[in-house]
Order: structure tokens, then sequence, then C-alpha cells
């Protein structure tokens, strides 16, 4: 397989990864303004892009995924929960659903908290193990934080959400998964991000410190006692995410 992480502005991490063998080729989180990136790395690995997905409603920068998707030809994916809150048709992604990219195998983990449709993405390459290797955690989980959780308002709500979410669908899985998160350091989606931008399930296991609190009261005292700035423009973004223009 083929993967590239692109550090994009406003401390974005977007990722472009697929099957060489079978030309196949998965974006994720593309940024507005940075699609052609991904047509050059498409052109240059010789691969077609066959989805293209965002983890969730960015609030924080104008998504590319509707712009590379239509220039490419290829669905624009996400979870289906997103179907009330967008005004634009879209493939609906659904909790289990494993999209196959050649011997590259992507599936669909639904963790809602951050925002209701959020989605991690658990990789697996077929030519080196059955079992996964990394996963994408969107603004779920980033490297020693975790994503905020008061943008779709609720905020003690969406945190026990997050709760759940992380330890029933992350933290169960093996401590040898990479982890690739969507922001690193300098992002308001989250609070104490590290400039690292990956890490593994084991080492944020043990040394996240949102993830070695005890509970899930403990967890939502801590993560709403700790929320930072909402971004700048958030609602002029969020719109532009989700309007049929
Ligand atoms: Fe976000």
């Amino acid at each position: 397989m083929f993967f590239r992480q692109l550090a994009t502005h406003d401390a974005s991490l977007s990722y472009f990864f697929g099957c060489t063998g079978h030309a196949k080729a998965v974006a994720v989180d593309v940024v507005a303004g940075d699609e052609e990136w991904f047509v050059d790395q498409a052109a240059q690995q010789n691969v077609k892009i066959t989805h293209v997905i965002d983890t969730h409603l960015h609030a924080d920068h104008i998504s590319g995924g509707r712009t590379l998707a239509a220039r490419v030809g290829a669905p624009y994916c996400l979870h289906e929960v997103a179907v009330g809150a967008v005004h634009f048709d879209f493939l609906p992604l659904r909790d289990g659903q494993v999209i196959e990219a050649g011997n590259v195998l992507v599936k669909v983990l639904h963790t809602p908290g951050h925002t209701p449709e959020s989605v991690c993405l658990l990789v697996t390459d077929k030519r080196r193990s059955n079992e996964p290797w990394f996963v994408l955690t969107g603004d779920t989980l980033f490297v020693g934080a975790v994503g905020r959780p008061d943008l779709a308002d609720h905020e003690r709500k969406m945190a026990a959400q997050l709760y759940e979410s992380l330890h029933a669908k992350l933290l169960s899985l093996p401590d040898a998964i990479e982890v690739y998160p969507g922001h690193q350091a300098g992002s308001v989606c989250g609070a104490g991000l590290s400039g690292k931008p990956s890490s593994t399930i084991g080492f944020e296991r043990r040394f996240n410190p949102s993830l070695v609190l005890g509970d899930s009261g403990a967890f939502v005292d801590s993560l709403v006692r700790d929320i930072p700035e909402r971004p700048a423009d958030m609602g002029r973004i969020l719109a532009a995410n989700t309007c049929s223009a």
C-alpha cells in the first residue's frame, strides 16, 4: 500500500492512501484548496480515487471533499447520521461497513462525541496481514488529547458519548495499532494536542491525560472544564460545509 499524511494550514491533517496493485485510493479530510495535491498524488501513484471521506462535518475549516469528489468522479462520504444536517446528497457510511480499495480495507467505526456523525477509519493492508494496522481517528482521539465535545451543543451529553466511543471503539483495539489524528498542536478542535502527528493506541492508552481518567463522570467533568475558544468564523464554515452550493 501507499500512505501519505498532509499537514495543512489550521493544524489539520489530511490523508491519502490505497492499493497501487489494484490502482485504488481513498482521500480523507481534504481541506479546501488542497484538491490539486490529491489529484497530483493520484497521478504519481497511478491510482484512481474511489472514495472521498470526511470523518465529520468540520467547524474549523472548509472541506474540499465535495470539490475533489466531483473532480475525480468519486462518491463523497459521511456517516449516515449527517443526513439530517446537510443539504446535499452523499454516500452514507454505516458503523461496521468495510470499504475495499484493492488490498486495502477501510472499516468504518461510528464514534459520536466530538460531533454526532464522527467516524474513525480502521485500515488493514491485506498484503501485510489480515489484522488492522492503523486507525484514522479524525477529531475523536488526538495525540495527547481528545476532541472537544461542545460544537453540537449539549456538551455534557456529547462528552459522555465521546467517553463511550473512545473506550468501546478505540481502546478495545490492540496496543500496536497506529493512530493518525485529524489535527496536531495549534488546532482549536481540542485542548493540549501534541505537535507529533501520530501515535499508537498503546501509548495513548497509557499517557493521554483524557484516557487515564477513571470513569465517564470524571472524564465529562474534566472535558467540559477545559473547552477552548470556539473556532473563529465557525458559523460561516459550518454553513459552507453543510449547504447545497
Ligand atoms: Fe472537528
